[in-house]
């Protein structure tokens, strides 16, 4: 008999419902959830996961109290969201995503594991894969931006990066994709909002990801708070037992977002715990985190014959296993074993900077003020975020909330050491306060250039942060006018260093600035990948992963759109378009200068005439007719202009990256499988459609920027 049939077979309905309860131990002893203290209920084996412990010492006490003091010694799974970075924290997810390089993405997650694995950690939360086109919807922060492809490359990259090579060794951790599914488009971009989208969106859009997921071996997924057309995600059967399930083959463990079980009942579908608990049972849910609807309403539920013991102990089979194949039950101390040595601590937090550079996005630089030369006399960081390390973080800290975080004028500082630096915040973050303006504005005198810190606070994106305004907020639109204005009276370049979780509207700063980096917010090593980017160090390479506004009334605004039957046609009234702005985003998805200056030439598509089994070679050549080194990203989209079903004006299917020295010229090669033009039929089912593709090239979805070519696609 197997260990886990044996273990099944000896456990008693309270040690079971143990085993799909996750409670967070600082919670259990006074939250308003779980009551009674976690050390009581580990003991009694009615606790088996939990969450949100911090350090080696507290993770090994409570895996001790489960190994060594309970009936039948199983481990605990711990497990804690570290989204981007466990104590060294990396750019947030939005930001990272910007770097297009999934290699990139694989390492920093694979470095996080060994950081949260170092502490005793066996689960992360993450990656979120939610698209979102909406940057009213604070989590967008926390995702990989407007696409669905992008999305799942970035799906794929991290769950190799947090699992490794084998989930049992020491230093890999259970990824857990979430939030399983199309959480992103919330109603009003206001967080937990209901959601209606149609079917096809669904299937195009927010499935994709987490298919990547699994195939990537993902060993978690987690459902999103949200109702999905009335019915809630955490009880959604069709999706998470027969799709997710049945279609996909997905064996690993379902595991709740925090009380979304016990919220059923807010959701109006369960009239009590017990009846919550046996929706999310029978959907597949197999650990209940901090609803205690588990050990609470499924013994009522058996009785009441809502769900059978055959349903409970599936899901104790997987939770087992899920143990079991972490390597919890051979070694339940293998993780957190050992400190890191301070080597890896340093190199780690050099890749923090690395990474941190290569996600600042350079949205405009004009008359090439960025690079500030290193010998620059004078110069002066404005700003609520200039001097502001822990707002660095970003919207998930993990166990690096108290680190420290580099922010701007130490990055500068350090960056340019012969220079003199002065600061002024000029305003807080989200203050009516301008009595600070005048002092910043004399520092607008006698300086070489001013870098204006503005943005959102970090707690202004993330979960639990949609904002109906995503602009600057407080009195820092009025800081930045004044600056503009007082700079421009003495020829005074200002470089705008902007923090947020999301794009923001900003059409004075876009007017205005002289160059305007987004640097989102790029974790502990922030203020070095700054000074590194502005003293020419790292050239900028960071491009949009999400289009960024020109008003809100555009959002939801994205690439992938649809022609429609009246398509915006100049001078025609009756036609797709705004009275009162233009269609197109201020800047558009893929958008990123950097310090070289590079062009597109002689696009080629090999074959160009394919059927679905093929695969084709697009290539095009790049050249930097620019003055310094730096990294362009190529992107490949098609268009199916005339299909069974409406297609979208461009569909990402690829990008590439090379590194070019000013004068020097290369070739970018992009495979595409013919199969990946496959789209989803009339009826919702994969076709492979013979006609005529659009091939579109370049460096960003400004379509009218793209190289253009042509496949045929034949039966
Ligand atoms: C939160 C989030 C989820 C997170 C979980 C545990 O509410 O929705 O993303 O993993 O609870 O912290």
């Amino acid at each position: 008999m197997s260990r886990i049939e044996k273990l099944l077979s000896q456990m008693t309905l309270a040690e079971k419902l143990g085993q799909l309860t996750m409670t967070a131990s600082g919670y259990a002893v006074t939250g308003p959830i779980i009551a009674g203290d976690s050390t009581e209920s580990i003991k009694d084996g009615t606790i088996g996961n939990l969450l949100n412990i911090i350090g080696p010492g507290p993770t090994r006490e409570v895996q001790q109290i489960a190994v060594e003091q309970t009936r039948l010694g199983i481990p605990l799974l711990i497990g804690l969201d570290i989204i981007h970075g466990h104590r060294t924290l990396f750019p947030i997810p939005l930001a990272e995503a910007a770097l297009f390089d999934d290699a990139a993405w694989e390492l920093s997650a694979r470095e996080a594991a060994r950081e949260g694995a170092s502490d005793g950690l066996s689960m992360t939360f993450a990656p979120m894969l939610d698209v979102s086109r909406d940057p009213r919807w604070g989590r967008t922060a926390e995702g990989s931006g407007e696409d669905p492809y992008l999305t799942s490359r970035m799906a794929r990259a991290k769950v190799r990066g947090f699992q490794g090579s084998s989930l049992s060794s020491a230093d890999a951790i259970a990824a857990c994709a979430k939030h399983f599914c199309a959480y992103g488009p919330v109603t009003a971009g206001r967080e937990y909002a209901s959601v209606d989208i149609s079917e096809r969106t669904l299937h195009e859009v927010h499935l994709p990801p987490f298919v990547a997921a699994v195939a990537a071996g993902v060993a978690t997924i987690m459902p999103a708070f949200t109702d999905l057309a009335g019915i809630p995600m955490t009880a959604h059967k069709a999706l998470l037992r027969d799709y997710l399930r049945d279609q996909l083959g997905f064996d690993g463990v379902l595991v709740s977002d925090y009380n979304a079980i016990g919220e059923l009942m807010r959701h109006g579908v369960a009239a009590d715990l017990a009846d919550a608990a046996a929706l999310a049972l029978k959907a597949g849910v197999d650990i209940d985190m901090m609803a205690d609807g588990y050990r609470k309403g499924l013994p009522i539920a058996l009785e009441r014959g809502t769900v059978t013991m055959d349903d409970i102990d599936v899901c104790v089979r997987r939770v087992l296993k899920l143990k079991e194949d972490l390597g919890l039950f051979d070694d339940p101390y293998r993780r957190g074993a050992s400190a890191e040595a301070p080597e890896v601590l340093i190199e780690r937090r050099q890749l923090a900077r690395r990474i941190g550079a290569r996600a600042i996005t350079m949205l405009k630089n004009e008359r090439d003020t960025l690079p500030l030369s290193p010998t620059v006399k004078r110069l002066s960081v404005i700003g609520p975020l200039a001097d502001a390390g822990p707002e660095m973080r970003g919207c998930w800290w993990s166990a690096g909330e108290n680190e420290p975080h580099v922010g701007v004028l130490a990055g500068i500082r350090k960056g340019f050491p012969n220079t003199e630096i002065r600061h002024a915040p000029g305003t807080a973050i989200n203050s009516a306060d301008r009595s600070g303006i005048p002092a910043a504005l004399q520092l607008c005198n006698d300086t070489d250039a001013v870098l204006l810190c503005l943005g959102e606070a970090t707690a202004m994106s993330g979960e639990a942060a949609s904002r109906a305004y995503p602009e600057l907020p407080g009195q820092q639109l009025a800081l930045a006018e004044a600056v503009f204005e007082h700079a421009r009276e003495r020829g005074v370049p200002v470089i705008v260093v902007l923090f947020s979780g999301r794009p923001l509207v900003i059409p004075l700063l876009a007017e205005k600035a002289d160059a305007l980096l987004a640097a989102w917010f790029l974790g502990t090593e922030a203020g070095n990948a700054i000074s590194d980017v502005v003293s020419g160090i790292v050239s900028p390479s960071g491009r949009t992963p999400m289009s960024w506004p020109r008003a809100l009334g555009q959002v939801p605004i994205f690439f992938g759109q649809r022609n429609s039957g009246r398509p915006l046609s100049q001078g025609d009234s009756f036609t797709s378009r705004y009275l009162d702005v233009p269609n197109d985003p201020l800047y558009p998805f893929g958008h990123g200068l950097s310090y070289g200056s590079f062009v597109y030439d002689n696009l080629r598509i090999t074959p160009d005439n394919a059927s679905e089994a093929d695969v084709i070679t697009v290539r095009v050549d790049v050249g930097n007719h620019g003055r310094h080194g730096a990294e362009e990203t190529v992107f490949l989209f098609t268009h199916d202009k005339v299909a069974s079903v409406a297609r979208p004006l461009l569909e990402l299917k690829g990008y590439g990256k090379i590194s070019l020295q000013p004068g020097e010229t290369g070739t970018v090669e992009l495979l595409l499988p013919a199969s990946e033009l496959r789209f989803l039929g009339i009826d919702l089912k994969p076709v492979f459609e013979a006609g005529d593709i659009e091939i579109l090239v370049g460096a960003s979805a400004e379509r009218s920027r793209l190289l253009l070519g042509h496949l045929q696609l034949t039966d």
